[in-house]
């Protein structure tokens, strides 16, 4: 029986994440032939992941430019993943979540006529500018693809009210806690040196990020205040907060918490420190979709500074509090975490409303069921599994 050709293209932080332990599974597998693509939409905190789990990629079309457009990304993604399809001829492009490296390259895999597998299926908001221009890409990338890996029953829902046929959908999990199980140890020691020093047993460290393009502006700056303001009006707390190394992010950071005492900046620390991190932090303040997946599993309560969140699973088990961008609600429930006991313990449960660390594996086995090597469908996971 002939190789499944499989292209995997993907070009951020969060999808090299999430798609390492996939390029693992695949890797292994006699009828899998796995060709790794990077755009590189991120340079750095692309490689960072890259070397942490060793993934050379085949091809790296490196379009990354400071200050980058939508347009541009899109640009440079249609026309370079074009080229490594075309010389490539592979049965079908992996693409995943909702970067504008994941609406491009599913729209080079359609026009170049190969059958896209999107990972990280059928997460919506049905706001189309929130999160900008995720929720679009997202819903673009689900009209292109042919197969569907969606992480939880309720986003396949959501894909079955667009009218995508059931049978090409795979409920997975989220490859997320593939990763997260492979990193939280006990005994870790943090590669970024200033997370070791800080004294995780008698402060109540916050482990923040902050990154969003809709909250560049006045709703970025309003979430640094917040934060400042509960560092300095809450006694024995600590902030610890890697940033982006978008270079807006970088200056408003900068600028409003630079020398703060009880904050602690870094530039962005590799997953498995930020796993750790977020293991022996108190709670999770974040901008971030992935981080709202990770700390629920780690049993840490998040407090989403957005207007609108498209994994609404752990918001319903009631770890995830989506508490938007104003400056007064931020600080108002960072407080009330910080000094109420019951508040917190509401929240601080540990769910895994995302996956149980087998996503990988499922979406290799719902391949290898498309393509005719194993018979039967393989079973979708229950959030009860995990
Ligand atoms: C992108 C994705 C967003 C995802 C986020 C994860 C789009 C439009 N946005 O947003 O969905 O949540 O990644 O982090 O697809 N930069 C560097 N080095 C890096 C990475 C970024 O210098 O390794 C700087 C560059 O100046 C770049 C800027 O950050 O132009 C913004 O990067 P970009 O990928 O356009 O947007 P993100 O905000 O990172
Ligand atoms: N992350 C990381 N280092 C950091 C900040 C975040 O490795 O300094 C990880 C985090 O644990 C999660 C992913 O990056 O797995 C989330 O990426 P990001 O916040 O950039 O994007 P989003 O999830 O919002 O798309």
């Amino acid at each position: 029986m002939k190789r499944i050709k499989v292209l995997v293209c993907f070009g951020t932080r969060p999808e090299a994440i999430k798609m390492a332990p996939l390029i693992k599974t695949l890797k292994k597998h006699d009828m899998i032939e796995c060709v790794v693509c990077v755009t590189a939409q991120h340079r750095q905190m692309l490689d960072q992941v890259l070397e942490l789990f060793d993934i050379k990629p085949d091809y790296d079309l490196d379009i990354m430019k400071e200050n980058q457009t939508i347009t541009h990304i899109t640009g440079s993604v249609l026309e370079g993943v074009s080229g490594v399809l075309r010389k490539e001829g592979p049965d079908i492009i992996l693409v995943h979540g909702d970067t504008t490296t994941t609406f491009a390259s599913a729209l080079a895999g359609f026009y170049e006529k190969v059958t896209v597998g999107h990972v990280e299926a059928g997460l919506r908001t049905d706001n189309k500018y929130s999160p900008y221009p995720e929720e679009m890409n997202r819903r673009l990338t689900s009209a292109i693809s042919d197969l569907h890996f969606a992480p939880t029953p309720s986003n396949k829902a959501n894909l079955i009210k667009e009218n995508i046929v059931a049978d090409n959908i795979f409920i997975t999990g989220n490859t997320a806690i593939d990763a997260l199980f492979m990193s939280v140890k006990a005994d870790y020691v943090f590669e970024e040196e200033s997370l070791n020093s800080i004294d995780y047993k008698s402060k109540k460290v916050i482990a923040m990020t902050a990154h969003r393009r809709e909250n560049l502006g006045t709703g970025m700056e309003s979430i640094m205040r917040a934060v400042k303001k509960t560092v300095l009006l809450n006694p024995g707390v600590q902030i610890v907060y890697p940033v982006h190394l978008n270079p807006i992010i970088r200056e408003i950071a900068a600028r409003i918490l630079g020398d703060v005492p009880g904050i602690t900046l870094t530039g962005p620390v590799n997953v498995f420190d930020m796993h750790n991190l977020m293991a022996r932090a108190y709670f999770v303040m974040t901008d971030s979709g992935g981080l709202q997946e990770e700390a629920p599993s780690l049993g840490k309560p998040v407090l989403v500074m957005r207007t609108e969140t498209e994994r609404p699973e752990a918001v319903l088990a009631g770890t995830v509090k989506v508490v938007g961008v104003d400056e007064n609600d931020i600080f108002n429930e960072a407080k009330r975490l910080i000094n109420d006991k019951s508040a917190y313990d509401l929240m601080a449960n540990s769910v895994n409303p995302y996956g149980d660390g087998n996503a990988s594996q499922r979406i290799l086995n719902a391949l290898l069921y498309f393509y005719g090597i194993i018979g039967e469908k393989p079973k979708d996971w229950k959030v009860f599994d995990a």
